[in-house]
């Protein structure tokens, strides 16, 4: 049983879906990342994962993100959560696999927001289930909104929050490139990656950071980076790597050197 600060590992839907396609789930990386989250053996581990391919088409559909407008939107609202729900079950799926004891939470049954932040969210659920041993699943998800009727919450702000909230160790972010670049290395060759970057730097280059090359509600890295910020500012550490690369996330949760980005507060 586990009291100590967790660790917040949020695994970005662009390394487990496949963003160009829809309902397209990349399941040997889902696999390997539950084998390497295994063998992390971490009781202080929170997960969070992203919509990718799943989430993000349904919710752009129906203008989830945008508020409710029009009772047509409700079968959206109920779809996008159903379809959120299929990936975390193929999530869920290769860690029981690999006998991590994860436990699914569904934000929309326990989170509201106000404006699209966080208003309500009891954390003591989760205290509990940590200190019980067990490692709580979470997702970007569609939530109730105390002015907007309901949006879509991206697992980066429940990143943030939680670690703000449960005072987080740190924060390991997956993701399809190993880190930050200054152009995208997925189309331009000479992007040059950040290795170390303070508070102050992010926020310069924020501007800088590439869109998503499929359908993102929730607004490609720089949303990512812009809803990270207030754990940065806390003091909490960030680690962005490569999920779809080998070791990468073992490494990180374990706190050894990988190739990606590392953030501080200064
Ligand atoms: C999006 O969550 C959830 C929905 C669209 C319902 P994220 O914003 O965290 O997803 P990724 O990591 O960018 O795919």
């Amino acid at each position: 049983m586990s009291e100590a600060k967790p660790i917040i590992l949020k695994i970005g839907g662009s390394a487990i879906t496949d963003k160009t396609a829809e309902l397209a789930a990349k399941t040997e990386i889902i696999n390997r990342l539950a084998d390497e989250i295994k063998r992390a053996d971490l009781d202080n581990l929170i997960i969070v994962h992203g919509g990718g391919s799943f989430g993000h088409p349904a919710a752009q559909r129906y203008g989830i993100k945008d508020g409710y407008k029009d009772p047509s939107q409700k079968i959206g609202f109920a779809e996008t959560h159903h379809i959120m729900t299929m990936l975390n079950g193929l999530v869920m799926d290769a860690l029981i696999l690999h006998e991590v004891p994860a436990l699914s939470v569904a934000p929309s049954g326990c989170v509201v927001t106000e404006n699209g932040k966080i208003k309500l969210f009891d954390e003591n659920m989760l205290k509990r289930i940590m200190k019980m041993g067990f490692t709580p699943v979470l997702y970007g998800d569609v939530v109730f909104d105390e002015k907007m009727g309901f949006t879509v919450l991206s697992g980066d702000q429940l990143v943030a929050y939680l670690a703000i909230k449960l005072k987080a160790e740190k924060i390991v972010i997956g993701v399809d490139t190993d880190g930050l670049y200054d152009a995208d290395p997925k189309t331009n060759p000479d992007a040059k990656p950040y290795k170390r970057l303070t508070l102050e730097e992010l926020k310069k280059i924020q501007g800088k950071l590439g869109k998503s090359a499929g359908t993102d509600v929730t607004g490609g890295m720089a949303g990512k980076i812009a809803e990270l910020i207030p754990a940065i500012e806390q003091g909490v550490h960030v680690t962005i790597t490569g999920a779809t690369k080998s070791l990468s996330i073992n490494r990180a949760l374990l706190g050894k050197d990988v190739l990606g980005t590392e953030i501080e507060k200064a």
